[in-house]
């Protein structure tokens, strides 16, 4: 029989969080509750990066829905004793302490939250990560089961050419166009390749999508395979990011046991195998050709297109890359339907954007909005302003081949063409705030000196292909206590 506990204290897991000690604070709550016999009682469980980087270690309490920030080892016995004993909400851990007569905030209270809407971060901070049965209680699989058991290839197309997404990875190239292309060139095998190097300076939004809910992208993957007609797909993930390589790795082996990944996947008959390699962190190896070079252990250097990968890419044979949060949204995409996507965001960027809002601003973190948000709301509604009341000055956009918008435009809506009338990209989503203190020649001269693409520094030199691959990375490099 289903147990019922009274409370779920759920513990955010993600890098930031368990760098800032929520594994120990995780301990500790399951020590103490066992210590005064509440175990039968509340459950401790720990998820995907909650979004709210800035606040860790954090923890969401339910039913009550209170989010409580910055806990520390030290908090627990007396956090136990009041809040799971005595039945009182302990203020000083909240994000925002109310007066004496005043309600107790929820999480929904809070701008930061209560201001995105979450379709590529829909599990974010809500399931164990880890754990296959969490995602597939959230409807996980079931675009996946759509596409493979009641659509033909065209139809998976079409629906997303209907979706209107366009990939979230910087150039915005529509998705379902990429997959046409690719299913109608000549050419076998074809390959499905996900694109998690993510090197812009100040982005984490694929790292956290990967950390929070890795099945969504294996998901997303299995169903563009089927659509351009591949068995095979690869997942180019950088070997910085060991905390997303394990619960990619647990996510894959998971999904293999559960026949969702593997032969005749719930008996459709169509086969898929997926494979991490792992980049060294040459920011150029995002590109796309690239990248596809680097995986044939070759160095990672961009070649002129076309063709175009979609005719001549891994082994020159017919693939589609698809960035990590492009393949986070297709799942629902094929659940949910074309017209549900296309009904958030403005009619030419439909959906949301993650962005990884960080710099001059008070609540760091990942956000997702819907396209078209304004640039105010996001920077002060869900941002919270700009610390120690200074002005806001720009927002560097599009990492180093996007721009700074000022101050004079922040009203702008953020979606492709918007930004793009501003001079800067949308790009992949790092959003980097910046206050009247900080110089913008400054910035220039970092983008100029640092930025592989324009320096001088031989691109990909670093890369030594052979030994990275996910059977040559030694397992302990990426062992990590989960
Ligand atoms: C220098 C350079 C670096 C890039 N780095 C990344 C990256 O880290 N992640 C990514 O998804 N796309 C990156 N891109 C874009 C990819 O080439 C490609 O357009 C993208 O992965 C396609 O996925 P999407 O259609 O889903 O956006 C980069 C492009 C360039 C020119």
């Amino acid at each position: 029989m289903e147990k019922k506990y009274r409370a779920h204290l759920l513990i955010c897991a993600g890098t930031s969080c368990v760098s800032n000690g929520s594994l120990e604070l995780r301990d500790a709550l399951v020590e103490e509750i066992k210590k005064r016999k509440l175990e039968d009682e509340v459950y401790v469980a720990t998820t995907g990066c909650n979004g709210f980087c800035a606040a860790g270690p954090l923890m969401i309490a339910y039913p009550d829905e209170i989010f409580y920030q910055k806990l520390q080892v030290e908090d627990v016995p007396f956090f136990v004793e009041e809040y799971l004993l005595k039945g009182r909400v302990v203020k000083s851990h909240l994000f925002e302490s109310p007066e004496a007569d005043q309600v107790i905030p929820k999480i929904s209270d809070i701008g930061f939250f209560s201001q995105q809407i979450l379709v590529a971060l829909k599990n974010r901070g809500l399931i164990d990560p880890d754990k296959i049965d969490e995602y597939i209680a959230r409807d996980g699989y079931l675009g996946m089961a759509k596409a493979l058991l009641e659509m033909t290839p065209e139809q998976i197309v079409e629906e997303m050419k209907a979706s209107g997404l366009r990939g979230r990875g910087g150039a915005g190239f529509p998705t379902g166009l990429k997959w046409q292309f690719c299913a109608a060139a000549e050419g076998s095998p074809k390959y499905m390749l996900c694109n998690a190097d993510e090197g812009d300076p100040g982005a984490f939004m694929d790292r956290s999508i990967l950390e929070s809910d890795p099945h969504s992208v294996l998901e997303g993957l299995i169903i563009g395979a089927k659509a351009i007609g591949a068995n095979k797909g690869y997942i180019y993930v950088r070997a910085e990011y060991p905390l997303a390589i394990h619960r990619l790795q647990t996510a894959i082996g998971q999904a293999k046991d559960y026949g969702l990944l593997g032969e005749d996947i719930l008996g459709s008959g169509f086969n898929m195998d997926i494979e991490l390699y792992f980049g060294a962190g040459a920011f150029v190896c995002g590109e796309e050709t690239a990248l596809m070079r680097s995986i044939e252990g070759k160095r990672g250097m961009p070649r002129p297109r076309p063709p175009f990968p979609a005719h001549k890419g891994l082994w020159d044979k017919p693939s589609v890359l698809n960035n990590v949060e492009s393949l986070a949204n297709i799942p629902q995409i094929i659940y949910r339907g074309a017209d549900w996507f296309s009904s958030l965001g403005t009619e030419k960027s439909t959906g949301t954007k993650v962005f990884a809002l960080s710099g001059r601003v008070k609540n760091i973190g990942l956000i997702e909005v819907p396209m078209g948000a304004p640039l105010r709301s996001i920077i002060y509604d869900i941002g919270g302003g700009i610390p120690d009341g200074k002005k806001f000055k720009a927002v560097q956009l599009g990492g180093p081949s996007g721009g700074c918008i000022p101050a004079s435009l922040i009203e702008t809506p953020v979606d492709y063409e918007s930004i793009a009338k501003t001079g800067a990209i949308v790009g992949s989503g790092g959003m980097v705030v910046m206050d009247e203190t900080s110089c913008m020649v400054d910035i220039a001269k970092f983008f100029l000196g640092r930025n592989p693409v324009v320096s001088a520094r031989p691109a990909g030199r670093e890369h030594s292909n052979s030994s990275r691959s996910s059977k040559g990375l030694p397992r302990g490099k990426v062992s990590l206590r989960t």
